[in-house]
């Protein structure tokens, strides 16, 4: 009998997830086995609890994660037992066509096999007590007490970082920062509007300021976030169920609109406004999304005048670059992770914890070990 641990499993859609026992399976050569200690639950897991992101079952979600190495494999490298670490969910092979022009977001291997479901060489690492293989969403799996991945996904940070606010470094602020530190090109005193204030908006309001931007005008439907995004560097804040955005974003403009437009709300009626909201020649970058085979409308002239629009996953993600510069951001105070903690729950509640997240009453839900 192998290594036995909890974790939360999603059997179906639409129905809660369970706290099962489940048991490891084996251990590649370039395996690290980490005990996990902290987990935010991101929007994108709620997504295949809703169904409208689909993934086979039983499957294990939760990849934003962080914790302590506890086993390293013959082979793995750059990696010690007792190393802190947090989890990337962006494995990729280094060699492909997409590795080779710095797009590791969309290596082959990657991306080939992401509707599988399994660890990136291709097995799943943990089954339930009866025997069934599990599936682990975004490479990982880690709402559960332990997780095994290989080596290149667990990226060791300073050890002074508590681990609630290292496992947000794992997507939600990896993602909102990079989106404007490196996708967006913001130059110093740039006009930057962040459409959707939560942890990934968050980091993006927090990653325009680091970029130097001028104004930043936050954008979203409740008042609370609204209030957070001040505090974290926010300049200005619109309510879009009240005021017209377009308007008042374009008063603070000289009337052009603005030179960047984050979108972290995941909605059509964002998406839509990204296009109206920016200037000629300005950039847009969705962070967002929804259910793959919904269609959005936009009007074409809010596309026109050498706009250029992006999708982004990941905020351009260089793990093993960009985590350690994240994690000292934030114990040098310059980027703010605590305030990003709703509350802390233990893997019982998880269930609870999505509520909180679809409800919009949390911005993250750690469930610390
Ligand atoms: N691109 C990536 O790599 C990546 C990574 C993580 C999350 N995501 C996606 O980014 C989005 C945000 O994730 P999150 O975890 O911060 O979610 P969240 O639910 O915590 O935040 C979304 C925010 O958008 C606001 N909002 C919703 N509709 C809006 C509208 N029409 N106008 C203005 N604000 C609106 C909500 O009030 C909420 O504050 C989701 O779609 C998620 O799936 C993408
Ligand atoms: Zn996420
Ligand atoms: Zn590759």
């Amino acid at each position: 009998m192998g290594l036995t641990y909890k974790a939360a499993v999603l059997h179906a859609p639409k129905s809660p997830l369970t706290i099962e026992t489940v048991e490891a399976s084996e251990f590649a050569p370039d395996d690290v086995l980490i005990r996990i200690k902290a987990v935010g639950l991101c929007h994108t897991d709620l997504e295949v609890i809703e169904g409208t992101l689909r993934n086979p079952m039983p499957i294990l979600l939760g990849h934003e994660a962080a914790g302590i190495v506890e086993q390293v494999g013959a082979k793995a490298r750059g990696i010690s037992v007792g190393d802190h670490v947090v989890l990337s969910w962006n494995p990729h092979c280094g060699h492909c066509f997409y590795c080779d022009r710095d797009l590791p977001i969309l290596c082959e291997s990657y991306l080939g096999q992401a509707s599988r479901a399994v660890q990136f060489d291709g097995r799943s690492r943990a089954r339930l007590s009866d025997g069934r293989e599990l599936k682990h969403f975004m490479y990982l799996g880690a709402l559960a007490e332990y997780c095994i991945v290989p080596a290149q996904q667990a990226i060791v940070v300073e050890r002074e970082l508590p681990f609630d606010q290292a496992c947000l470094i794992g997507c939600g602020v990896m993602t909102g920062v990079g989106a404007a530190l490196n996708v967006a090109s913001i130059r110093y005193g740039d006009s930057v509007m962040v459409i959707g204030c939560g942890a990934v908006g968050l980091a993006a309001v927090q990653g325009a300021r680091m970029a130097g931007a001028g104004a930043v005008i936050a954008v979203d439907l409740d008042d609370k976030k609204l209030d957070l995004a001040k505090r974290l560097g926010a300049t200005h804040a619109i309510n879009a169920a009240s005021d017209d955005v377009i308007d008042l974003s374009r008063q603070l403009t000289g009337g052009r609109g603005v030179d960047v437009v984050l979108e972290s709300a995941g909605s059509g009626r964002a998406f839509r406004l990204t296009t109206e909201a920016v200037r000629p020649g300005g950039e847009v970058i969705w962070l967002g999304k929804i259910d793959v085979e919904q269609d959005v409308a936009f009007r074409w002239g809010s596309l026109m005048q050498e706009k250029r629009i992006r999708r982004s996953s990941y905020g351009g993600a260089r793990p093993l670059r960009d985590f350690p510069m994240l994690a000292q951001a934030a114990l040098d105070g310059r980027l703010k992770l605590h305030e990003l903690i709703t509350a802390r729950i233990s893997l019982d509640e998880v269930n609870e914890g999505f509520e909180a997240l679809r409800r919009g009453a949390a911005i993250r839900s750690v469930v610390v070990f």
